[in-house]
């Protein structure tokens, strides 16, 4: 199925970065979100990494940095998004809806089973949670919107990471995996199959380690720049846990351990992985939720 028009829902970090790399390579977007203060929110997060990118992509023709020729391109980047905070209008012609709104399942089920009744039967959905099962999320759909439903997962920031989690729940058609597939390609992204299990591939190893450092912190075994510096220059990886976390955002991260812990009760995960963790609790509680809001483990500002 080719596909040209896609809605991005939540204008977050995520829905900001899908929505810009669709842009960027020809698709027409619509960007919805519950208010305007979430879309304009989106918005900045995309006028501010595009500047990035031009700045790059066309420094080395110019030798300048803003000129015509960034300022061009951004204008026509930009032309290809729209915004718009009723759901029902952003899908009526959409070919591919990105579901990228708060980690929670009962929000996630309730937005779909909406969109389902307003969407061409032919448009395909897909979500981009971290850790919730596709199935669950798709269950409040019809059975023919289940072929056409499956896991698209992006990386963090969506602009400079490559990946993406292409996933197959039980009842996602080949169709729909191999439109995902081309979609990806198209956006510039390597796409990597994936099975509808806890955390996919990267969650899976990823948030283990990144709640067991909060834990290695809380039991005062090191410091959290200690053990950012000796994952970055012992393990090589390009940030520390903590540095990582505050980038996620602590609020997701804990909608994530959160939803593990049911995943837990019912023997998917062992439970010692998402055991509550009180260091973490009490920085969202404090409202410290990392990069978004500039204080997380570290100040961010
Ligand atoms: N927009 C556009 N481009 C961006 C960008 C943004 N927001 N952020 C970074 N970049 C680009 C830079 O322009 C630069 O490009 P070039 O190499 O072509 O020049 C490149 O990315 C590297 O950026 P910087 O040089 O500024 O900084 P860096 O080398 O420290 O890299 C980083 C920044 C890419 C974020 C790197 O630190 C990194 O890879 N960190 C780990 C990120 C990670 O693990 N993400 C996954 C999180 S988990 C997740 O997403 C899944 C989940 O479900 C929770
Ligand atoms: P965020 O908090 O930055 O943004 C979420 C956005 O969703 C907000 O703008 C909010 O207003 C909006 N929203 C909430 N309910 C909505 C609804 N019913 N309809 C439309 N919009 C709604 O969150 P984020 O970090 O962008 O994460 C979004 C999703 O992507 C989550 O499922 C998360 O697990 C997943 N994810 C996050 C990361 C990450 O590193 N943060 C990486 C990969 C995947």
């Amino acid at each position: 199925m080719s596909v040209k028009n896609i809605t991005v829902f939540g204008a977050g970090l995520m829905g900001a970065g899908i929505a810009q790399v669709a842009a960027q390579n020809g698709f027409k977007v619509v960007l919805s979100d519950v208010t305007e203060k979430a879309l304009q929110n989106g918005l900045q997060i995309i006028q501010k990494s595009l500047a990035r990118v031009a700045k790059k992509r066309f420094a080395a023709v110019s030798g300048q940095e803003g000129d015509g020729e960034g300022a061009g391109w951004t204008r026509e980047v930009l032309g290809n998004i729209k915004t718009g905070t009723d759901a029902g209008q952003a899908v009526s012609s959409s070919d591919l809806v990105v579901e990228a709104i708060v980690e929670n399942l009962e929000i996630k089920r309730n937005l779909f089973g909406f969109l389902d009744r307003k969407a061409d039967p032919r448009c395909i959905f897909a979500s981009n949670t971290s850790s919730l099962s596709i199935g669950d999320i798709a269950g409040t759909c019809s059975a023919e919107r289940l072929t056409r439903f499956g896991g698209f997962h992006f990386f963090n920031p969506v602009p400079a990471m490559k990946l993406v989690e292409v996933i197959k729940a039980q009842h996602t058609s080949q169709e729909t995996f191999d439109t995902l597939v081309a979609v990806a390609k198209k956006m510039e992204k390597v796409p990597v199959s994936a099975k509808d299990t806890p955390g996919f591939i990267t969650g899976r190893l990823l948030i283990p380690y990144m709640l067991e450092a909060i834990r290695m912190a809380e039991r005062g075994d090191a410091s959290p720049q200690d053990i950012d510096t000796a994952m970055e220059l012992g393990a090589g990886y390009p940030m520390g846990p903590f540095k990582l976390l505050d980038l996620v955002g602590l609020d997701t991260t804990t909608f994530i351990s959160n939803g593990w812990r049911e995943k837990a009760e019912r023997g998917e995960i062992p439970k010692e992985l998402v055991a509550k963790i009180p260091m973490l609790q009490k920085l969202v509680d404090e409202g410290k939720l990392g990069r978004k809001t500039g204080q997380g483990f570290y100040n961010v500002s």
